[in-house]
């Protein structure tokens, strides 16, 4: 990475700590662990498959910040539900020319829009498999970051239900491959994933 990139994500990570609302987090070292860190620890396995990212539930812009930076070639749209965090996320839109911003929630954008969708701790992963599915296209994929007592059998379930297919990943990642179009009755209405989830 450019010293211009590490400079600006420098910037980002105090703007997160300092911004009321955006994270728990207290200690730089941990948000930057948290935060940076574990968004880079993606970025080789995000670059293996081509094509415009979305990271969906980007809270104070974790991964897709961290991503856009590294990745400048890249389009990288940041979708987020909660409107006082994404205006938070537009700002950085004036320094990265590849980040654009939306404001609304994954269940109701167009779908097939994307080649890559990743998600860190937008919900328990077979919702977060459900709702990142259909934003990519027949052949796209999505990466989930997970914790290690992810039920990656239960994620493998949801995909199914949505045109998915989960697929060998590193550990810390559950990687999904959008094997077919999403069948009709999806995405679901606004709360369906989390009331009756698929798996
Ligand atoms: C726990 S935060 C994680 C934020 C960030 N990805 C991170 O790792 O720090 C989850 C975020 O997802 C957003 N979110 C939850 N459900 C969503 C949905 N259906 N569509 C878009 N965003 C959603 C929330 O507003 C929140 O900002």
């Amino acid at each position: 990475m450019s010293s211009a990139s590490d400079e600006l994500l420098d910037r980002w990570l105090d703007a997160v700590l300092a911004t009321p609302g955006l994270t728990a987090l207290k200690d730089r070292g941990e948000a930057k662990r948290v935060l940076l860190d574990d968004a880079l620890a993606g970025l080789e396995l995000v670059r293996s498959f081509e094509g415009p990212i979305v990271d969906v539930g980007s809270g104070g812009g974790a991964p897709g910040i961290p991503l856009a930076a590294s990745l400048p070639e890249r389009e990288v749209t940041l979708l987020e539900a909660e409107r006082r965090k994404a205006d938070f996320l537009e700002r950085w839109t004036a320094e990265l020319p590849n980040l654009r911003v939306v404001w609304g929630r994954a269940e109701s954008q167009a779908t097939d829009c994307y080649e890559v969708a990743v998600a860190k701790a937008l919900a328990q992963p077979p919702v977060a498999a459900e709702w990142c599915l259909p934003l990519v296209a027949e052949g796209g994929a999505v990466v989930l970051w997970v914790g290690p007592t992810a039920d990656a059998a239960a994620v493998a379930r949801a995909a199914e239900q949505v045109g998915g297919e989960l697929v060998e990943s590193p550990p810390g990642f559950l990687v999904l491959r959008k094997v077919g179009p999403t069948p009709p009755g999806f995405p679901r209405r606004p709360g369906m994933a989390k009331k009756r989830p698929l798996a």
